[in-house]
């Protein structure tokens, strides 16, 4: 367990925010599914994009259990700011304020993990969102701008003193993308240069190894981003084995059937029908990926143009594979 200002988290995993993956249906599953916090996917600070569907989709927060954590993007600290007030108005109870997306998108105009390269400025944003609003407010970053400028252990000191109150750290730096190894290391000097909890992000896939990296960082808890891809089970799964030293079995197949099925279902009533159908392709897709015949499964789903007809196929898939079970 640790704090968030309030906030009492529980556990030592949290969902890693993915633009595209984590919205309110997934974050939803992932609580359940024992993730101690979630947080949603990225909002721009350009206020021009607040009234888009897809904007308005991305802050909300349903039944959602406290706290509702929000991620904002953006360089200018007037903009991040105002971003930040405006999230609070509509119910985040957590500001969360990416630094650590290598994406184009958000670097192109210096902001995400581009952040990285300008300390001062780093500092202006941190200090005007934290003062403009009366909730916790956390930092997501790399280790640093490239290789030869890994700074993370700055960038940490600087947010502690600005008023962060929890750092996620992807260990990797901007330049290396998604590519190369994770440098737990380099988050374990984060952990000891700040009394913040700090969260180790990066290719955690499994139980066993979240436990090796908390015991190599010392970092308050993992952050999982792909590897709660159609695995929601993972955080109960790495809960359990940090509680009580011992693997929990595979879902069964009845079970994986019964999470997809609703996962399924609460994307098409949170997207409707266009949007559903798109969306659930991944989903489907990244569950099918570890089922027997799931690829096959996979190919036909994704050419599915309704609701009705997705549903009906997961029906059919599950059926059929019940029935193999029994014959087994
Ligand atoms: C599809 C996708 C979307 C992502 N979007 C965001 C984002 O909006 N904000 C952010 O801070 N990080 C984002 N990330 C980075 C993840 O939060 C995480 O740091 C990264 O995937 C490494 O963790 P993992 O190895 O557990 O996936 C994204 C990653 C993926 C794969």
């Amino acid at each position: 367990m640790f704090t968030i200002g309030p906030y009492q988290i529980h556990g030592k995993t949290v969902l890693a925010p993915m633009a595209g993956v984590t919205d309110l249906p997934f974050r939803q599953l992932c609580r359940e599914m024992g993730a101690g916090l979630v947080v949603s996917e990225m909002v721009a600070s350009d206020p021009s994009t607040w009234s888009t569907r897809k904007s308005r989709l991305r802050i909300q927060f349903g039944n959602e259990p406290s706290p509702k954590s929000v991620q904002i993007a953006g360089y200018d600290p007037q903009m991040m700011a105002e971003a930040a007030q405006f999230n609070v108005a509509q119910g985040a109870e957590i500001i969360d304020i990416n630094m650590g997306c290598p994406a184009k998108k958000v670097c192109k105009r210096a902001a995400g993990s581009a952040l990285l390269k300008d300390p001062q400025l780093v500092e202006s944003i941190l200090t005007a969102v934290v003062n403009a609003v009366d909730v916790p407010v956390t930092l997501k970053i790399r280790t640093g701008w490239d290789r030869q400028n890994r700074n993370a252990t700055e960038i940490a000191t600087i947010a502690e003193q600005s008023g962060i109150q929890a750092l996620a750290v992807h260990g990797r730096t901007k330049a290396c993308r998604f590519v190369g190894e994770v440098e737990y290391d380099s988050i374990a000097k984060v952990v000891d240069a700040i009394s913040i909890p700090v969260f180790a992000n990066g290719d955690i896939t499994c139980a066993a190894q979240a436990e090796t990296v908390l015991k190599k960082t010392g970092a308050s808890a993992v952050m999982i981003g792909r590897g709660a891809q159609g695995n929601p089970w993972i955080f109960n799964q790495i809960n359990h084995y940090l509680e009580h030293a011992e693997l929990l079995p595979e879902p069964s197949i009845a079970e994986v059937g019964a999470v997809m099925t609703r996962h399924l279902t609460d994307l098409h009533e949170f997207y409707g029908e266009v949007g559903g159908v798109r969306i659930s392709r991944k989903h489907i897709g990244w569950y099918s990926s570890w089922l027997t015949d799931g690829k096959a499964f996979t190919k036909i789903f994704n050419q599915l143009e309704t609701c009705e007809q997705q549903q009906q196929q997961l029906r059919e898939f599950f059926d059929n594979y019940s029935l193999e079970e029994r014959a087994a």
